[in-house]
């Protein structure tokens, strides 16, 4: 299995679909239930294996960097209290020995391939992950999942995928495969970023997850505005060639919007609750 040492995080966006509650709390730190999307993305970012985390933030969003920093006072305050299982939840924060954190910073919001190709500087050798926390994918690990999917040798990017409405193409970088219907890994001919809904050539989405070959970077430093006047990280894919989508098995959360947002702290909620009662029945 071909390892993915280097997790990409783009979390310089301004989050303003969720105004005012990132005003002053950048969105990836929104509490789904109990745990920041941030949190929930290192988790995934961990169980794939990997060793370096790669922040591509905004200097107005140092609150991230705070929430990854130890807070050995605190940790020592619900010690002393006998607050073993706070402790633990604050000691999640930190990252386990032998992973490393990297932060660059994207002062312009240049678009998604902008963010990745910040982060390249910093990325170790090999494929790298990338992670859009505000895409919250619940149930198996998704990363980890497209880890063992990934083969080197015939592709170049691998990115989850879901079926959307035809209503919603606009809003995803879409494949253009045969078997959009398929399992597992499916090759694909091309990917465009926000489609006309009458353009798209299929309904199959790219979610915010993706295994890439270090060649993009080379890519994205070529390649020109996209889509809403960006630079497109779907359109570096789509340069790149040998695309695979991934239909991931776990639940995926658009918390990038309110509803979606609410709906994963139900869900969140109800996870938490059965692991309650399985705890006391044992
Ligand atoms: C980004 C990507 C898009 C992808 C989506 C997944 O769009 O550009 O290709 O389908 O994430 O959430 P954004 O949601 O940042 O507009």
């Amino acid at each position: 299995m071909t390892r993915i040492d280097t997790v990409i995080f783009p979390v310089a966006g301004m989050g303003t679909r969720m105004l005012p509650a990132t005003k002053v709390t950048p969105k990836e730190l929104l509490p789904v239930y109990d745990t920041p999307l941030l949190q929930f993305a290192i988790d995934e970012a961990l169980a794939a294996g990997a060793r370096r985390i790669v922040l591509v933030s905004h200097p107005k969003k140092a609150a991230i960097e705070a929430y990854l920093a130890a807070e050995p006072e605190l940790e020592d305050t619900l010690a002393e209290k006998g607050k073993s299982d706070l402790l633990r939840a604050v000691r999640t924060t930190r990252l386990p020995e032998g992973v490393d954190l990297k932060v660059v910073m994207q002062e312009e919001p240049l678009g998604l391939g902008h963010a990745v190709l910040c982060g390249g500087a910093a990325a170790l050798d090999g494929p790298v992950g990338v992670i859009l926390p505000d895409d919250l994918i619940l149930g198996r690990p998704c990363l980890a999942e497209m880890v063992a999917a990934y083969d080197p040798n015939t592709m170049k990017s691998l990115v989850a995928a879901q079926d959307v409405s035809r209503g919603k193409v606009s809003s995803y970088g879409i494949f253009d495969c045969d078997d959009a219907s398929g399992s597992g890994a499916i090759p694909a001919r091309g990917i465009v970023e926000k489609p006309d809904p009458e353009d798209a050539p299929s309904t199959l989405a790219a979610v915010g997850r993706y295994i890439l070959s270090p060649e993009i970077f080379d890519v994205l430093e070529g390649i020109g505005q996209g889509a809403g006047g960006e630079i497109q990280l779907t359109d570096a894919i789509a340069a790149l060639g040998s695309i695979s989508a991934f239909r991931f098995s776990g639940d995926r959360y658009d918390c990038g919007s309110k509803d979606g947002l609410v709906e994963a702290t139900l869900a969140v909620q109800a996870s938490r609750a059965r692991h309650h009662l399985r705890v006391a029945a044992e």
